[in-house]
């Protein structure tokens, strides 16, 4: 008999490998937006320690936070400055990769930061004509310098909890979006609606059949906990978009993880200094090297 989803889940203890060095042949990046519409499922605590670990392991990363709420650049940004312009002069101008990019504090990690600032930007860029494709374009002519100045292996995106224009300009500029879903038992009903509404978005946009949702994460699950229990048995048994893109390994409620956020520091660097630390960040770590593995990223 076939193993329940469940039990799939217990069991998953993969460990890939994943290579090391730096963009193997340096021809591209990938574009990965970290999304799902609805607010607090964890998009940016594993937007920010994605990019920290990928950097970790010998890749180059851009964060752009595409949040008004700014909390990709609260933990990026070397000094937080509350009125930043740099994203909005990425939609609004056009703006050079080289005058909007800045270094994070941690290093092979740069960020595009962003502050509340962003909501006005959204109200102008909503009236413009051709206002779905800002960020791909602006990706596509900065290609050359990102690869060139900052040998970039991976843009992460990390978008707000809504369906806003900016965050369909990221959905529409990535090689892979990563759903990510909380234990919440209105979710799966969150991605039938989200499926419903993109779904038609892309195929307009793109002309292509097959959307770029690439996988989705379930995080903050606690095994011990009767939610996360008939949640995951939801999971297996209802139908929705993009079931069989759900991963076995999961992400597990933890401390640990939540401190992250709360001291600005990645898992990869917090484990170097307390093992309480470890098993989320090995955990965090074989996700990475899972959705490698399914060429995710
Ligand atoms: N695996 C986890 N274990 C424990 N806490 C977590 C985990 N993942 C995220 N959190 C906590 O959940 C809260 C929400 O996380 P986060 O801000 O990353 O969500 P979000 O989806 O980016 O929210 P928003 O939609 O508002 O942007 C934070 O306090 C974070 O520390
Ligand atoms: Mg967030």
């Amino acid at each position: 008999m076939s193993k329940s989803f469940l039990e799939r889940v217990k069991e998953s203890n993969v460990k890939p490998v994943m290579k090391t060095t730096s963009n193997d042949n340096k021809q591209g990046f990938k574009t990965i937006a970290i999304v799902n519409n609805k607010g607090g499922v964890g998009k940016t605590t594993i937007a920010f320690n994605f990019a920290c670990i990928l950097a970790h392991m010998g890749k180059k990363v851009l964060v752009l936070d595409n949040d008004p709420q700014a909390n990709a650049s609260r933990l990026l940004q070397k000094d937080n400055d509350t009125d930043c312009y740099n994203m909005s002069r990425l939609y609004l101008n056009h703006e050079k990769a080289e005058n909007i990019v800045e270094e994070s504090g941690f290093s092979n990690v740069w960020i595009i930061p962003t502050s509340i600032r962003q909501e006005e930007t959204e109200e102008v860029i909503v009236k413009r004509k051709d206002n779905l494709s800002c960020l791909n374009r602006w990706i596509k002519d900065n290609s050359k310098i990102l690869l060139n100045k900052y040998s970039i292996d991976y843009i992460i995106i990390d978008c707000s909890p809504s369906m806003g224009v900016l965050n369909k300009n990221a959905y529409l500029a990535s090689d892979a979006l990563i759903i990510i879903l909380g234990p919440d038992l209105d979710a799966i009903n969150g991605l039938i609606n989200f499926g419903r509404v993109y779904e038609d978005i892309y195929k307009k946009e793109t002309r292509r059949d097959e959307t770029n949702v690439k996988a989705v994460v379930l995080n903050q699950m606690n095994m011990d906990s009767l939610v996360s229990q008939v949640f995951l048995e939801q999971i297996q048994q209802r139908n929705y978009p993009y079931k069989q893109l759900v991963l076995d390994k999961i992400i597990s409620y933890s401390d640990a993880v939540a401190l992250t956020k709360a001291m600005g520091k990645p898992i990869n660097i917090l484990s170097q200094k307390e093992e309480y630390f470890t098993d989320a960040f090995g955990e965090m770590k074989s996700i990475i090297e899972i959705l490698h593995d399914k060429e995710v990223l």
